[in-house]
């Protein structure tokens, strides 16, 4: 087994339409962290695990992503180009400044 050295959570939460929370899975979170998690598959790469999470606990900016150890929190908008961007940053180890949850970081 790999050791794995960074892992990404995205929020694929599910509440009712009438909760005034909102959720991420009604933004297509979990076809989001589907192809995350493909793209970087896809590229040979083992010691970085995608996997759906909980609410997150920041409804309103969801999609929400977090990525340990840094702790670096993403939006990730349903379009392939941001995805596209966050996984690169992932991967090679940058913050994708475009998509960061938080601006203050
Ligand atoms: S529902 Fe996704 S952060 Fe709460």
């Amino acid at each position: 087994m790999n050791e794995i050295k960074k892992h990404v959570f995205v929020c694929v939460n599910e509440r009712n339409e009438r909760n005034p929370k909102g959720c991420c899975a009604s933004k297509d979170s979990l076809k989001i962290m589907t192809q995350l998690k493909r793209t970087i598959k896809d590229k040979g790469i083992k010691d970085i695990r995608v996997n759906k999470s909980g609410c997150l606990g920041c409804c309103e900016n969801g999609v929400s992503c977090v990525i340990y150890p840094e702790g670096t929190w993403y939006t990730i908008p349903n379009k392939e180009k941001s995805i596209l961007e966050i996984s690169e940053s992932i991967i090679n180890g940058e913050i994708s400044k475009n998509y960061l949850m938080y601006s203050d970081k």
